[in-house]
This record gives C-alpha cells, structure tokens and sequence, in this order.
C-alpha cells in the first residue's frame, strides 16, 4: 500500500480542483460559508479572520509563500482554530515545503479529532501515516454534507457519473427481474436507489451523511433509510436478495470489514454489486491526490473470496470524469457463497432512523 505523490503544481493543489468530484476547500470557503459553522472557517477573532481571508486572496493569486506566512500570524491570534491550520498546511505544501506543511497538519489534528477536513488523509499522501489506516468518517460525513445540495447535478450533469447505470446492467446479467429486499450502502440522494426501485419490493438506503439521506429521503424512493458509518455498522434486519455499493468504496482504504458486512447482509446465493477506482500497480490500495482510494483486482477478489463471495463478473468501465481525466473502475457482481460461514464482525455501531 502506498500514497500516490502529493500534488506538487499549481493544477494539482485541492484549490485547482473545483470540477472534481471531491468538493474542494475552496468551494466550501466561497460557497457555504454561512453552512460552514461545525468546520469553523471563522476563526473567532476578527483580526485573525481578516488576515487569513487576505492570506485566502493570496493563495488563489499563487503567492504561496506569502499565504503561509500570513496564515501563521493570523494563527498566532487564534492558536486554537483547527481549520487555520488545515489551511495552513495546504499552502506549505503549494509553495513546497512538506515539514511545515506536516506540522500543521499534525496541529489541525489534535485540535480536532474528529478530523472533518481530512487532515489525517493528507499526512497520508505527505507518507508520514499508512493510507487507509484511522477513520475517514468526520471527513467524509463533513464533505457530503456539504455536498448534498449540488451533488446530482455535480455527478450527472458535470462529471458524466455512470456507476449507477453500470451496476444496474451488470445486476440484470446476473439475477431474476424481482428481488424482495435489496439494500443501497452508501445510498447518498438515491442515484441508485432510482434504477433498482422498479425491481424490488424493499428498498434500504445507509449512509453516513445526513444532508445525502435527507435529499434521498425527498425522492421516496426508500422503504427505510438509516444513518450509519458503514466502517462501524452492524446488521441485523432480514437477509436481503441484493447488496449495493456504488462508488462508495473510494472512501474506505481497508475494505474487509465492509465485505463481511455486506455478506452477513445477505442471503446464501445473494448478490452483492459494487464499484471501486480502479488502481493498476501492485500495492492492495492506494490513496490518490483526490484523497479517495483505488484498489486492484487481485486484492478486491481476494477480500471477497475470504468474506464468502464468488466472483460472476468483473468489467473494467470508465466510471466519471476527475478534472480532465475520465477515471476508470471496476464493477463487479459477486454470489454470496452458500454454506460459507456467516462471516460478521462485532463491532459496535448504530444509527438513528429517518
Ligand atoms: C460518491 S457518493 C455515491 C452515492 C450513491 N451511491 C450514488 O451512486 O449516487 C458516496 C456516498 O457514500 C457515503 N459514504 C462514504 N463513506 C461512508 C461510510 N463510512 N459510511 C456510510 N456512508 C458512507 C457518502 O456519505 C456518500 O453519500
């Protein structure tokens, strides 16, 4: 397992990446500003406040060097402000220099634990953490949160989404027309929910943002919705015909306990579909400059075969477009194995009904 290099140009720092699929910093200061309070890009100090707002202007105008400094003497006003720090990391690493960038890192961490503005993933890419190791979740529930709003007409109208379509076409290769009961992992607003609604009687969406289930929630397209990280769930509702994951794994570096969870979701000879980013070298995963994962073939058919999965089909698909690049996945269909142990792992998890 390894990072892929940090971005080190202009086209690859997270300011420079407003068409991509992962909301950028940027598009959070200048958009939702006014929704941005649990993230705190308001330092709490005017003063502060205004020099990082001119440090901001500094960074988008490629004055790197001049951003951080200023950036640090608006955090010598209001030591405690986490997002300062993020920040601050982020135009070291513009200008450069990776130590001071790590440092700040390390400081936006500590003072919030959580980690909502993925401060863990960048030391990760910086290759002073193992990728995939510690929870994404407060990044992750932070940025779709966030996200919810512009999401569909972000995926489908912007960036040419196509795992729902995928997913559905390899289903149908696979199973009958009717299921009684499948279940959405990762369900976001219902982009999946919408194609497998018409072939099933029971629908469950999960899913660790609020804002996705609400704007899913909308669309009455679900029989249950529920909020849960699925790095942590555990399941205990009746065993479902099908299992889904639509570009949900990008999120989750390790991905053996999703696995199980999905199998003990299932009855023998169900099926679970899914997607992943596609990820060609050697290692099992690795953590991208987007900050999502891809993962290889071999180590994806390994997971399933350890959690009672056989493989049926397995396509290599162009899945969206990232900045200018269209990104490729696999989609894969899998049969729970009938008689293989009902692999589950206990670990504590709930999640509140919608
Ligand atoms: C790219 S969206 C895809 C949404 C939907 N499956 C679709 O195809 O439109 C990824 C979704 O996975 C959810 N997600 C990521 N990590 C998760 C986790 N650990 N637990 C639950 N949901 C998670 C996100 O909140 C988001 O809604």
């Amino acid at each position: 397992m390894r990072s892929e290099s940090p971005p080190r140009s202009h086209d690859d720092i997270p300011l420079a990446q407003l068409a991509s699929h992962d909301i950028s910093l940027l598009t959070f200061l200048l958009t939702t500003c006014a929704r941005m309070k649990p993230l705190q890009t308001s330092s709490g100090e005017l003063l502060a406040d205004r020099r990082a707002d001119f440090a901001e202007f500094l960074f988008a105008s490629q004055d790197y060097g001049e951003a951080a400094e200023l950036m640090m003497s608006a955090l010598e006003l209001a030591p405690n402000w986490s997002f300062g720090w993020f920040r601050l990391g982020e135009f070291h690493e513009a200008a450069g220099a990776m130590d001071p960038a790590v440092e700040a890192w390390r400081m936006a961490l500590k003072l919030d634990p959580a980690d909502r503005v993925g401060a863990a993933l960048k030391l990760q890419l910086a290759g002073q953490e193992q990728p995939g190791m510690g929870s994404t979740s407060g990044f992750v529930e932070t940025l779709f949160d966030q996200y919810a709003s512009s999401f569909d007409k972000a995926l489908v109208g912007k960036l040419d989404y196509r795992v729902p379509e995928l997913l559905l076409d390899a289903i149908r290769a696979q199973a009958g027309d009717t299921s009684e009961l499948a279940i959405d992992l990762g369900c976001g607003t219902g982009l999946m929910g919408e194609r497998l609604r018409p072939f099933t009687r029971n629908l469950e969406g999960y899913d660790i943002s609020t804002e996705m289930l609400r704007k899913a929630a909308a669309k009455k397209l679900y029989d249950r919705l529920q909020k849960t990280d699925l790095q942590t769930m555990v399941y205990s509702g009746l065993p479902a015909d099908l299992v889904v994951a639509a570009d949900v794994f990008i999120y989750l570096g390790a991905l053996a306990s999703v696995m199980h969870l999905a199998r003990s979701m299932l009855r023998p000879s169900g099926l679970f579909a899914f997607s992943v980013e596609r990820h060609g070298g050697d290692e099992e995963f690795v953590l991208r400059s987007s900050r999502r994962y891809a993962h290889s073939e071999r180590h994806v058919r390994t997971l399933l075969e350890d959690a009672g999965f056989a493989v049926l089909s397995l396509t290599v698909e162009a899945i969206r477009r990232d900045r200018d690049q269209t990104l490729e996945g696999l989609i894969i269909v899998a049969r729970a194995t009938p008689g293989a142990a009902e692999a589950n792992l206990p670990l504590p998890g709930a999640g509140v009904l919608l």
